[in-house]
């Protein structure tokens, strides 16, 4: 496969004194979702704002389609839609001028235009409210035409800067399927930041995890769940050093980690390991509160790389330590 969006020590520093995205080594592959997945902060809205030349990087290098976003801005541009993370519209137009405006500006000639413009409006389901006012648009309807004006002068690679936020949970639901859609029907290849895991689990071949500017891992959600651990126990007790090493010691543990007072154990097979871990439990006078198992999730993923929840603003007193016996981290 032929990659679409190459970075090489990628950096940007705001006012000389903000690292916010730290040498970054990027590679995305023609025709994939892509996904870029990180909390508040992490260095997303940047990193794409470097991709579409909107934001000089301090240091490093990106090739966007073929061309270099410094040096060939201008060839980058014609290539690539973006929607951004907060919304663009015009209210006062309605969706079909919104869409006309943009066309104009990339100099599509008026037939061109009206034919794309039907085209991308049944992309996203939004020909019976074409000729509708914006501001009497929904949010999930302002998203779609976005992403519709996004595509209007063809590009090879759309970035979508937090598709979803802020929607609600059915209207995102059917923003994934026309970000499918699009995907296949456009062959567009697709770059999106988000940081609710279950749509980067949802939509992405591969994802890249950032937090505080850096990559922490990329790979399919697929892989990254599996390398933490085919199935995963919680168990909520009061912390006892004891039943800590105990459980380090423990051969069927492939990976632990310590949250407040949830401990998260990474093993091959979770049948038959209930009986002894409350047999280690019960030896070294542990009262177990709760025990969940379930198999690891992107969430999971992301504790077990970052030490907390991407939800988490901060997490004072974490006690987090690993054993990583067959998974290394790479
Ligand atoms: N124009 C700016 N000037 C100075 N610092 C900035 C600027 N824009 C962003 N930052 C800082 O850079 C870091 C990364 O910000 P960025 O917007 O890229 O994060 P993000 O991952 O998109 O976050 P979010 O999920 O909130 O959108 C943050 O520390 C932010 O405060
Ligand atoms: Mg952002």
């Amino acid at each position: 496969m032929k990659s679409i969006i190459k970075t090489e020590s990628l950096t940007k520093v705001y006012n000389g004194k903000v690292l916010a995205v730290n040498h970054v080594n990027l590679e995305v592959e023609e025709g994939e979702i892509f996904g870029f997945l990180g909390p508040n902060g992490a260095g997303k809205t940047t990193t794409i704002k470097m991709l579409a030349t909107l934001l000089k990087p301090t240091d490093g290098e990106a090739l966007v389609a073929g061309f270099d976003v410094l040096k060939e801005s201008n060839e980058v541009r014609k290539r690539i839609g973006i929607v951004f993370q907060d919304p663009a519209l015009d209210s006062e137009l309605t969706g079909r001028e919104n869409l006309d405006f943009h066309a104009r500006l990339y100099g599509l000639a008026r037939s061109q235009r009206k034919k794309r413009i039907s085209e991308v409006l049944e992309l996203v389901d939004l020909v019976d409210k074409a000729d509708t006012l914006v501001k009497n648009y929904s949010g999930g309807m302002r998203r779609r035409l976005e992403i519709a004006r996004g595509l209007m002068h063809y590009p090879k690679v759309l970035f979508l800067d937090e598709p979803t936020l802020g929607l609600d949970p059915q209207t995102r639901r059917a923003i994934w399927d026309y970000i499918r859609k699009l995907n296949v029907e456009e062959e567009v290849t697709i770059f999106l930041t988000t940081h609710y895991m279950e749509e980067a689990d949802y939509l992405c071949e591969r994802v890249a995890i950032i937090d505080h500017g850096e990559i922490l891992v990329t790979d399919k959600p697929s892989k990254l769940k599996r390398s933490i651990g085919r199935d995963l126990i919680s168990i909520c007790c009061l912390n006892s050093p004891r039943f800590l090493s105990a459980l380090k010691e423990a051969e069927w543990i492939e990976s632990l980690k310590i949250h407040n007072e949830t401990i998260t154990l990474g093993v091959r097979e979770s049948e038959g390991k209930l009986p002894l871990l409350i047999g280690l439990a019960l030896k070294n006078n542990v009262k177990i509160k709760s025990i969940d198992i379930r198999k690891p999730t992107l969430e999971d993923v992301f504790l077990y790389y970052t030490g907390r929840r991407i939800r988490e603003e901060e997490v004072k007193g974490i006690d987090q330590f690993k054993v990583s016996r067959r998974f290394r981290r790479r």
